[in-house]
């Protein structure tokens, strides 16, 4: 075999074996083997020292070692293309994705339009701790001591250092911290989340969500609570919603009263959900108990006022006909996205 032959041989091996894994790769092997100055080019001239009977047939494989370079450099250029079209090729004119609203929740949005009901007649809003003492919680309320609602049973207690703490059981703990630290007249709600030792059921939850009403002035009267109370059920139920007060008791008010609401579904006519009596208990309400009054240091002989308290799942309930209390916090998506339109 001649020199030529062997170095003809070298090379189309190393074209056939060249790895080219990018595009820096490709353009060392273009220049190497069909740029300008070519590895191949010399072959050429050497070309004229080969005995004349051999010329045509060294001619040929040195042709076809530049074809196998062309087409080894062809190819490779087309993969290496096609391979970075998905990432180099962005279409600009394709419409985005488009991003997933969340929405509120059923409580907040109920929260919210309780606050603003009663926004429009001058109540402003307040909150108060979780984590509450007896005082605030109980004792500024008018709980004897011996009052079931303290036990074990309804209370989480919770240490605090060395103090006894509560998760509060209502937010009529908000009322006294507001008496405390306001002069009359007072007219706040204060929404807020509270805490119960109830096993958890369809009708019962360890927490859910209240809203208190505190209004303190001079001659405030039951008229002015039974008033307030129908403009609030008309605004959330519908100008027909009527009222009805039952005698009942609370040791922070007195009198007091439970508050139902026609039935939302049937108008009063009687069906399942208001066990066909026509009315839907809302609220609890009262004549502050002038021992409350006293407890956060407000003259009784000037001042009188009413309280009431509501809570948002019930509301919820009777707005949205949700049975189940537990849908409320287990934030199923299925269940909370129904509530995309609300406010
Ligand atoms: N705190 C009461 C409860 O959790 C609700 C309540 C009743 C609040 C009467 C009041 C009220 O302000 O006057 O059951």
């Amino acid at each position: 075999m001649l020199d030529i032959e062997k170095k003809i041989n070298d090379l189309l091996q190393e074209v056939n074996e060249a790895q080219l894994d990018n595009s820096s790769d490709l353009e060392t092997f273009r220049i190497k083997f069909l740029g300008s100055k070519n590895i191949l080019k010399p072959l050429f001239g050497e070309l004229k020292s080969v005995p004349n009977e051999q010329k045509k047939e060294v001619g040929q494989q040195i042709n076809s070692l530049k074809k196998s370079a062309q087409i080894k450099f062809d190819k490779t250029k087309e993969a290496l293309e096609s391979s970075s079209d998905d990432k180099e090729k962005i279409d600009f004119t394709r419409p985005g994705e488009p991003r997933k609203l969340g929405s509120r929740h059923p409580i907040s949005v109920v929260r919210n339009e309780i606050i603003s009901i009663f926004e429009r007649i001058g109540y402003g809003v307040s909150e108060g701790p979780e984590i509450e003492d007896d005082w605030h919680n109980f004792s500024a309320l008018n709980f004897p001591p011996e009052h079931p609602a303290r036990d074990m049973q309804d209370t989480f207690f919770v240490e605090k250092g060395d103090k006894e703490m509560a998760l509060r059981t209502h937010t009529s703990s908000v009322q006294v911290r507001v008496m405390e630290n306001s002069k009359p007249p007072i007219r706040t709600i204060s929404p807020g989340r509270v805490y119960r030792n109830e096993a958890i059921s369809a009708r019962a939850h360890c927490f859910f969500h209240q809203v208190e009403g505190l209004f303190i002035d001079k001659d405030v009267s039951f008229a002015d609570l039974k008033q307030t109370l129908l403009y609030f059920a008309q605004e959330m139920f519908g100008k027909k919603a009527q009222i009805r007060l039952r005698p009942s008791y609370f040791p922070f008010t007195e009198p007091s009263a439970e508050v139902d609401v026609s039935c939302t579904i049937c108008n009063g006519d009687g069906c399942n959900v208001c066990k066909y009596t026509g009315w839907l208990e809302i609220l609890g309400c009262g004549m502050v108990d002038p021992n409350v009054l006293k407890a956060s240091g407000i003259d009784t002989e000037t001042y009188s006022g009413f309280a009431f308290g509501m809570g948002i799942e019930r509301i919820a309930q009777l707005k949205y006909r949700v049975n189940d209390l537990r849908l409320y916090s287990e934030n199923d998506v299925r269940f909370l996205e129904q509530f995309k339109s609300a406010f």
